[in-house]
């Protein structure tokens, strides 16, 4: 059974539209274990309700970024995932966690990258700077992760209308809703199924 590994922070809302898609029998994986960098992240919680492994690994504990990296790195092989899946993880990632698990880690990003992303850009600030640019259209990104922050190779995007009325809370929202949801459980089916590969940087489907 392919293997799923998720890092979290916060709410898990992300990480509740894969579980609902496993269960639904939508994607043909096991979620192994949720990871968390905060002991008191909701993600966590909705793990356990369905008896996912659910464990608080401490940054601040392992002293530096490197041996974070290298106790994540051991908790992931020693439960010999194939893909590991950042849903809201707010931790940047170095070249330890990165090369341990080549192109084998996919984030999702709430914007249309290149737009709004990079540094900084995380959570309700991506929605921010959306509404102060003015776009009329936004959207999420789901990517390979490498050594640059939201520069992988891009899986699935999805494109979502903004509005005069929008505020960057209720954009969030209907970016998760009509895009987040459904392009991350879909880029989870694409790779456990082996329909994609990486060319020059460049992801290509194989089903189509
Ligand atoms: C999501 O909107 C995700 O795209 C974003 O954080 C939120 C997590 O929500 N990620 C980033 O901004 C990464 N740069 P969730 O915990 O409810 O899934």
């Amino acid at each position: 059974m392919f293997k799923i590994g998720v890092l979290v922070s916060g709410g898990g809302t992300n990480l509740q539209a894969i579980i609902d898609a496993v269960e639904s029998g939508y994607i043909n994986a096991e979620i192994v274990s949720v990871v968390s960098n905060r002991s008191k992240a909701y993600a966590l919680k909705r793990a356990e309700n369905k008896g996912i492994e659910a464990v608080f690994i401490s940054r601040k504990q392992a002293g530096s970024a490197e041996a974070y990296e290298r106790a994540l790195v051991k908790h992931f092989k020693d439960r010999k995932v194939d893909l590991i899946v950042l849903a809201g993880f707010m931790v940047i990632l170095g070249p330890t966690f990165i090369n341990a698990f080549e192109n084998k880690i996919i984030n999702i990003h709430p914007s249309l990258i290149p737009s709004f992303c990079g540094n900084g850009f995380y959570g309700l600030k991506v929605h921010e700077e959306a509404l102060k640019k003015g776009v009329k259209v936004t959207g999420a990104t789901v990517h390979f992760v490498n050594a640059k922050a939201d520069d992988g190779p891009i899986i699935l995007q999805k494109a979502v209308e903004v509005k005069d009325s929008d505020s960057a809370e209720s954009l969030q929202k209907r970016v998760m809703e009509e895009a987040e949801w459904k392009i991350y459980p879909e880029a989870i089916k694409l790779i456990s199924e082996n329909k994609l590969i990486i060319e020059n940087n460049i992801v290509r489907r194989l089903d189509r």
